[in-house]
């Protein structure tokens, strides 16, 4: 789903949010809803993709939990509702890079035992992350790997990466909701939002 730079999102007065986010926000960028509807047909073309494989979950946290958690309840849901059944394993790694609303140099992997056949992943903002990520997976030799990701953004980097599913290509923005954070804040409001000034200062650190 391609949300488009004149995209002026959903007033915030047509939906509920934490209380505590009152005045830091500037508009939904994409409800929650929609997400999880987008994400359960992700899963379905994930499932349908994946053949007789058994999957190996990578989820990418923080960011990447609630996105991670919808899609594999769908799958689990796809495949307990089918004739094939698809036996999974979740494994996690803890990835960080951004300060402020800016992509950092260096990178931290932390965690992950089991590597890999897929990866579940928030958001490809320069795609920087996925790329140092895709090539520590890469020394496993996994038979495949697969990145999901919920939503890609249009930024101007040249070395933009694409994932093999997402769920929405969005405007170059910072976003934040639905696990994603901004200093660490909004992982607890459901909805995607585009931050305001007021809110960018308030959490700044
Ligand atoms: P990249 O290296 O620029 O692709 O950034 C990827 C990571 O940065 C994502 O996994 C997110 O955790 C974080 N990130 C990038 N853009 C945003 C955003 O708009 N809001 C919140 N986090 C973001
Ligand atoms: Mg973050």
């Amino acid at each position: 789903i391609q949300i488009s730079d004149n995209w002026p999102g959903y007033s915030l007065d047509l939906f509920t949010y934490p209380q505590h986010y009152y005045g830091d926000l500037e508009y939904v960028l994409i409800p929650h809803g929609i997400i999880v509807d987008r994400t359960e047909r992700l899963a379905k073309d994930i499932v349908q993709d994946i053949g007789d494989n058994d999957i190996v979950v990578l989820c990418v946290l923080k960011g990447g939990y609630k996105f991670c958690a919808d899609l594999v309840e769908h799958i689990k849901n796809l495949s307990r509702n089918s004739e094939r059944f698809i036996s999974m394993k979740v494994d996690f790694v803890r990835l960080k890079s951004y300060h402020n609303d800016q992509s950092m140099q260096d990178m931290q992997i932390m965690g992950g035992d089991d590597l890999s056949k897929l990866t579940g992943k928030d958001i490809v903002g320069t795609g920087r992350t996925m790329k140092v990520l895709l090539n520590t997976i890469e020394k496993y030799k996994p038979k495949m790997i697969k990145v999901a990701s919920l939503l890609v953004k249009r930024t101007s980097r040249p070395d933009g990466y694409r994932p093999d599913y997402y769920g929405f290509e969005i405007p170059d923005l910072f976003v934040v909701g639905y696990a994603l954070d901004y200093n660490e804040h909004f992982r607890d409001l459901n909805h995607i939002c585009v931050i305001n000034d007021h809110g960018k200062a308030k959490y700044r650190v």
